[in-house]
């Protein structure tokens, strides 16, 4: 799996969206070590808080899929280059990617900035008085 197979992995994911209210197609895929390639795309709702990111629905696939060690995440988007993730996904996909992992922004063609799930979210919140 290269970086630009994980980028069409996130364009063919893109092709899947629903949303119809945006008209923002937005693509994710999710790189485990061992090689598995999670995917998803923003579905949208006519009640519009109801929808959800592209980044959401990838790791409800990596969650339901058994999770591992993510080393790669790739975020596409139609009509914007380099479209990052919102801070509620920042927030979900710092739940389970290390801050090593990197995160590849794009435009149409293929990947233009990386940078680490670290850079991303830096502060996120996060407590050991939650989960002892
Ligand atoms: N969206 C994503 O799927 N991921 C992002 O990182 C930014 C925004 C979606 C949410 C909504 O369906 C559409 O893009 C417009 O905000």
């Amino acid at each position: 799996m290269t970086l630009d197979d994980l980028f069409s992995a996130a364009r063919e994911a893109m092709a899947k969206t629903h949303s119809p209210y945006s008209k923002f197609p937005v693509g994710a895929a999710i790189l485990t070590e061992d090689g598995r390639v999670f995917t998803g795309a923003n579905i949208e709702v006519v009640s519009f808080p109801e929808g959800w990111c592209a980044e959401t629905s990838a790791l409800s696939h990596y969650v339901m899929g058994g999770g591992g060690r993510i080393t790669d995440i790739c975020v596409t988007a139609e009509r914007l280059d380099e479209c990052t993730p919102c801070g509620g996904c920042r927030q979900r996909l710092a739940e389970f990617a290390p801050p090593d992992a990197r995160v590849h922004l794009t435009d149409q063609a293929g990947i233009t900035k990386t940078m680490t799930m670290a850079d991303l979210l830096p502060l996120g919140f996060k407590t050991e008085i939650l989960s002892t």
